[in-house]
């Protein structure tokens, strides 16, 4: 059986990787959160690296609260881009594939077209720069290496849909942005995506979110619909939104990832976001 070492398996991503992998029988998963590989720990990586000689690591752990990252600069570094370069060095040392997980924040969004992977990156937030270091470090240091940029990623955990699910529980409206664009992307889908590319050698960097776009606005308006809810969104600017509650990181306003590798490399096709996101409102009633 090949063994692969899952960081961060309790988060949205390591759950899903565990609901698809588990049905593989050739793959032995090694599962581990903060409590059993502390990722920032280098000298706990290599050890468990050492035993376990695994086929692939999957980093699915990460500092992912955008806002904490604005004030915990140096925990989201250690998380976010030493955690992966630890990884990296334990992969290359015992032959492993790297996966590496990063994010449409690695772009500014300032432009209003869809970014390739070969595109010029700006982060314009701590957690993006940290996001994009890890990045770096992922290629300086593994040998054999898969970089997914995802985003507006749902599944098991906290995330988007959870908390306007809630929210429609005491209000009749809710204020959502409505000029930044993205592509909400269900966690099951990274997972196969990243099960697809788990036995080949199409190394890379490769965008991997769902196909088509929206507003975040929109999508509340979706997810309403869906778990039917009488609910209205009102949408407002990023700027308005700042004044209701300041403080926030920046976030890119056009960050629509376009899958170019995945469709120039593979014949793997993600699901359009309006038919991800019925099949995760079923599990969630
Ligand atoms: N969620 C999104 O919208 C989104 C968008 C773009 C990219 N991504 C990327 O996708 C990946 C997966 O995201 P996700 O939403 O599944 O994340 P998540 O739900 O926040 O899960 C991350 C997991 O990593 C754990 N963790 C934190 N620090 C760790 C450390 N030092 N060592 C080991 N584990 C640690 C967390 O534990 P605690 O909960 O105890 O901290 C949590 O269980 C990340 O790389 C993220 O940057 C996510």
């Amino acid at each position: 059986m090949k063994k692969i070492i899952v960081t961060g398996c309790n988060g949205q991503l390591g759950r899903a990787i565990n609901h698809v992998l588990t049905d593989q029988k050739e793959y032995d998963l090694v599962n581990t959160d903060v409590p059993e590989l502390d990722i920032t720990d280098i000298d706990k990586v290599m050890e468990l690296a050492r035993e376990v000689k695994p086929y692939a690591i999957i980093n699915c752990a990460a500092m992912t609260n955008v806002n904490a990252c604005e004030t915990e600069r140096d925990a989201a570094f250690r998380i976010n881009a030493i955690g992966p370069r630890n990884l990296s060095i334990a992969a290359a040392e015992t032959g492993a594939k790297m996966f590496q997980i990063s994010t449409d924040y690695v772009f500014s969004g300032s432009e209003n077209k869809r970014y390739r992977e070969y595109d010029r990156v700006n982060p314009m937030s701590v957690y993006g720069t940290s996001k994009l270091q890890g990045e770096y470090m992922v290629k300086d240091f593994a040998g054999k290496y898969f970089i997914l940029r995802t985003a507006w990623m749902y599944g098991e955990g906290n995330n988007f849909v959870k908390t306007m699910l809630r929210l429609a529980e005491t209000r009749d409206t809710v204020t959502v942005v409505k000029d930044q664009f993205g592509t909400p992307t269900y966690s099951m889908e990274l997972a196969r995506a990243i099960a697809y590319l788990l036995p080949t050698d199409n190394y890379g960097v490769f965008h991997a979110t769902c196909e088509g776009e929206c507003s975040w606005a929109d999508f509340a308006t979706e997810i309403f619909r869906l778990a039917g809810k009488s609910t209205k969104v009102q949408g407002v600017t990023t700027e308005e939104y700042d004044k209701i509650a300041p403080g926030q990181a920046h976030r890119p306003a056009f960050s629509v990832l376009d899958n170019y590798m995945f469709d120039m490399t593979t014949d793997f096709k993600f699901k359009p976001w309006e038919e991800a996101i019925p099949e995760y409102i079923k599990t969630l009633v």
